[in-house]
């Protein structure tokens, strides 16, 4: 009997000081506390002893950045996929099948794992910034937590999972505003650390004055870290500004903002253009002289406008643009409130809008990359991966995640009442009732490609049940035999039973 005890603590201690190692792994603690603990488990009387002194290292303050952190526990239930087969849908059996995961990102990105460890080539996320204070944000997520710490400790566990998830030449971009960037940046340095962090981009979403007492904040941050940085490399892509226009089979990109950029601001008004029409009254002599030579050996072009005036236009062969990454992105909040009104849906706040998402991932992912959202909202992401794809002939797949977050405009949950809907639309053409009058179609043909929606669904874990419930082909995996099926949700469910402590 004695033995057997012995036997039993001896193996706790050995689990245990795994699970530390694997925390040091995934960069949770750090290496002298790790060793500290495993010493101290060892020395433990008991096994209640042994399994106190492990938790103590469930989290640790790395960069001396303070704020509330949530702990990971143990639950009863098991989280899994289920597909929902109602906002499922197939055009074709060899198109690409994208999907959309309904549900608290953090049980989402621990199921991801099981497929898409190390695979994810891009992430971008624009995490709800709050509005006058991060409780706001506590209503979606943590009932009781308060301010900016609700903010952070809900991204840092999510924020590990996501580090998982990204292949070795992966990127991780995050949308935020002024007030949460230094926050943020603090919290992405710890765990993707320093050394892998690329760069700050901005966002100019607004021009004008508002109504700012002080400064004008026209602009987001765009925080970009890379899993490696020594294996990434953002400038191997070509950037896609702007929509392409396809002439003699071959890609161009059109740019008519060509006098501004080149010769400087027309009449002080950044916006408007100048047309060829008025290049002497404005930019004199030499400039329009110019103008001329570059017309006559085609560098520019003149088109007419709908008012009758002539544009000064450059096409520039997408292959031979520059791969450049520049730190300024101006495209305005407003177009992402029109790209998703154009699709019919006018219920949801404050969207990105396609082109920034487009371009973050035309100069961040291969033509076959894995795209993550795990912040998903109105789907923006999705509607980028596939438009880039229909430019480029790219086979892109994008893995969305959201809440079902029930709003006043959005009374059956943004999956359901945005976020599907996009989507269906821009892939097929159609609203799900068969409808097909929406702006989106008069000027786009459908984007293609299949979609499974999956629900995140529970389990007791000591019953059947996970076997049965469980669907291994949602998973990238045929169909199991009985045994196999065991060993194989033994193996990789367990994860999925943390959750967070205050939920
Ligand atoms: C700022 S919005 C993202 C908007 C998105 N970029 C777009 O263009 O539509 C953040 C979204 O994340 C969702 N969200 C917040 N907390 C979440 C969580 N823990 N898990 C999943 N989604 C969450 C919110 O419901 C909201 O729709």
């Amino acid at each position: 009997m004695k033995n057997n005890i012995t036997g039993e603590i001896k193996k706790v201690k050995g689990d245990l000081a795994a699970e530390i190692d694997k925390r040091l792994a995934d960069k949770i603690i750090e290496k002298t506390n790790a060793d500290l603990l495993k010493k101290l488990i060892e020395q433990a009387e008991t096994i209640n002893e042994a399994i106190m002194i492990a938790e103590l290292g469930t989290t640790y303050k790395r960069t001396g950045f303070h704020f509330d952190k949530r702990l990971e526990k143990m639950t009863d239930t098991i989280k899994y996929f289920k597909k929902n087969e109602k906002l499922s849908f197939v055009q074709d059996k060899n198109a690409l099948t994208h999907k959309l995961i309904t549900g608290d990102n953090y049980d989402a990105l621990l199921n991801l794992l099981i497929q898409y460890r190390g695979r994810v080539d891009v992430i971008y996320i624009d995490p709800p910034y709050g509005k006058d204070n991060m409780g706001e944000f506590a209503k979606t997520n943590y009932e009781n937590a308060i301010t900016r710490d609700n903010l952070l400790s809900m991204l840092y566990p999510r924020l590990v999972l996501a580090r998982q998830l990204l292949s070795d030449n992966g990127v991780i971009f995050c949308s935020i505003d002024d007030k949460n960037q230094a926050y943020v940046k603090g919290l992405f340095d710890e765990v993707f650390e320093e050394s892998n962090f690329v760069g700050t981009l901005i966002h100019q979403r607004a021009k004008g004055g508002g109504q700012a007492k002080h400064i004008v904040k026209g602009h987001d941050y765009i925080h970009t870290f890379a899993k490696n940085i020594s294996n990434m490399d953002l400038s191997r892509q070509k950037i896609i500004q702007g929509k392409t226009v396809e002439i003699n089979g071959e890609q161009f990109i059109r740019n008519d903002d060509i006098v501004r950029k080149v010769f400087g601001k027309y009449d002080g008004n950044e916006d408007r253009r100048c047309f060829y029409e008025q290049l002497l009254e404005y930019k004199g002599e030499d400039k329009k002289k110019e103008i001329d030579e570059k017309l006559k050996t085609g560098e520019l072009v003149l088109e007419k406008n709908k008012d009758g005036f002539s544009v000064i236009v450059k096409y520039e062969r997408v292959d031979d643009a520059k791969s450049k990454v520049y730190s300024i992105i101006k495209i305005l909040s407003e177009i992402g409130k029109n790209d998703l009104e154009a699709i019919g849906l006018t219920n949801f706040d404050y969207p990105k809008p396609v082109e920034l998402v487009s371009t973050l991932i035309g100069f961040a992912a291969e033509k076959d990359a894995i795209i993550l959202d795990f912040f998903a909202g109105s789907g923006t992401t999705g509607q980028a991966v596939l438009e880039l794809n229909n430019q480029d002939g790219g086979k892109r797949q994008f893995i969305l995640a959201t809440a079902n977050e029930i709003t006043d405009t959005t009374p059956n949950g943004i999956v359901n009442d945005v976020t599907s809907k996009r989507l269906k639309r821009v892939m097929t053409g159609e609203c799900y009732d068969g409808t097909k009058d929406f702006k989106w179609n008069e000027e786009n043909k459908p984007l293609g490609d299949n979609l499974d929606v999956y629900d995140i669904a529970t389990v007791a874990p000591y019953s059947d049940e996970p076997f049965t419930q469980i669907d291994e082909t949602l998973y990238g995996k045929e169909k199991l035999g009985v045994k196999e099926k065991i060993q194989w949700v033994c193996e990789n469910f367990e994860s999925t039973t943390k959750t967070l402590e205050d939920k």
